[in-house]
């Protein structure tokens, strides 16, 4: 019996919900977190491989760009691939980013959607009182996409976009270490939750039990999203901001997909992290766009 895998990254849920109902649908399907440090060498064929993770930026969190591009899939190449990027209203390169990223391994990537979702950037941004009515809605629109990935259709995914691209490149390579300016207020009640839920292990405990960060950071938000105290915050931005996890996810169930780090199948090879100080060329070209891009960045 072939089996069905489906990859995940996540920050507040959005994703592991879609990663989920995909894998319902699928017969013998797991799913396994993108953000382990783990490299798989896929050896057994698979039926069905896909990838589920927010679009940040207008492109995909580093983590997914690191975690694709050491997963091993010789054995695979035969095997239907899709992915889907949830997001708040603009996907911009990601998908193109994935099916560039799987060309260059000799894959092609089948079918991409892009889905709109409740958008969780509260560093950003104010958390909206619609969760309810957003998240009936990103239902209904997921229910096509759904159908399509079971029955293995195909679609196009467009080229990449200069604009985009730039917005991209300038932001991203800022995402590691912005966890500089998280605090930890003394409203913190020492749960351990910030610590269960961060995809990337960025956050320690100290001997007392108070989080800690590691600048590996990917920008998730869960740390602070999740945190029952609002104790986890970003410069003086996101006190006052109502805080959003989708309804269906609970933290338990971020800290069990972040505890499956282990191969299903085939050795397993340490993958560091890698924060990118090479200079790209459009590194060089979007230093001075992205004080501005950041300021007047929305989603
Ligand atoms: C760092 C960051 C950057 C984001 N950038 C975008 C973006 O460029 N476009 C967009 O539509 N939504 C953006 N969002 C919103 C998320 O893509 C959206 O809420 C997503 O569904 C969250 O998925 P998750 O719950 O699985 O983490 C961003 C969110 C974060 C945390
Ligand atoms: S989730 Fe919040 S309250 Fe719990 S340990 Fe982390 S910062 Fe403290
Ligand atoms: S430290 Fe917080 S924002 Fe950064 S990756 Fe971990 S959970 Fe996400």
């Amino acid at each position: 019996m072939k089996k069905n895998i489906v990859y995940v990254f996540t920050g507040t849920g959005n994703s592991l919900k879609v990663a989920k109902d995909i894998a319902a649908v699928l017969s013998y399907c797991e799913i396994i977190s993108m953000g382990s440090n783990i490299r798989y060498d896929l050896e057994e064929e698979y039926e069905t491989i896909g990838f589920v993770f927010p679009t940040y930026y207008r492109g995909e969190p580093r983590k997914v760009r690191e975690f694709i591009r050491l997963l091993n899939l010789q054995h695979n190449k035969n095997a239907y691939f899709y992915a889907v990027t949830t997001m708040g209203k603009y996907d911009g390169n990601t998908l193109s980013h994935i099916k560039k990223l799987l060309k260059g391994k000799g894959i092609t990537l089948h079918y991409a959607k892009g889905l709109d979702m409740f958008s969780n950037y509260v560093i950003s941004y104010d958390m909206r009182d619609t969760i309810a009515e957003e998240t009936r809605q990103s239902e209904i629109d997921f229910e096509p996409i759904l159908q399509d990935i079971k029955n293995r259709k195909t679609n196009k995914v467009g080229r990449i976009e200069l604009l985009q691209e730039i917005a991209y490149k300038s932001l991203i390579r800022f995402v590691p270490e912005m966890d500089k300016y998280y605090s930890v207020s003394n409203d913190c009640n020492k749960c351990g939750i910030c610590e269960k839920v961060c995809p990337v292990g960025n956050i320690g405990l100290d001997e007392v039990g108070y989080p800690y960060f590691k600048h590996h950071c990917e920008q998730c938000v869960a740390c602070i999203q999740f945190c029952p105290k609002k104790a986890i915050n970003y410069k003086d931005k996101t006190q006052s901001r109502k805080r959003y996890t989708h309804p269906a996810i609970k933290y338990t169930d971020l800290a069990a997909l972040n505890g499956k780090v282990k191969s299903m199948n085939g050795g397993t090879k340490s993958a560091s992290f890698s924060s990118t100080k090479k200079k790209s060329f459009f590194g060089i070209v979007s230093t001075p766009f992205a004080y501005i891009i950041w300021k007047v960045y929305r989603m």
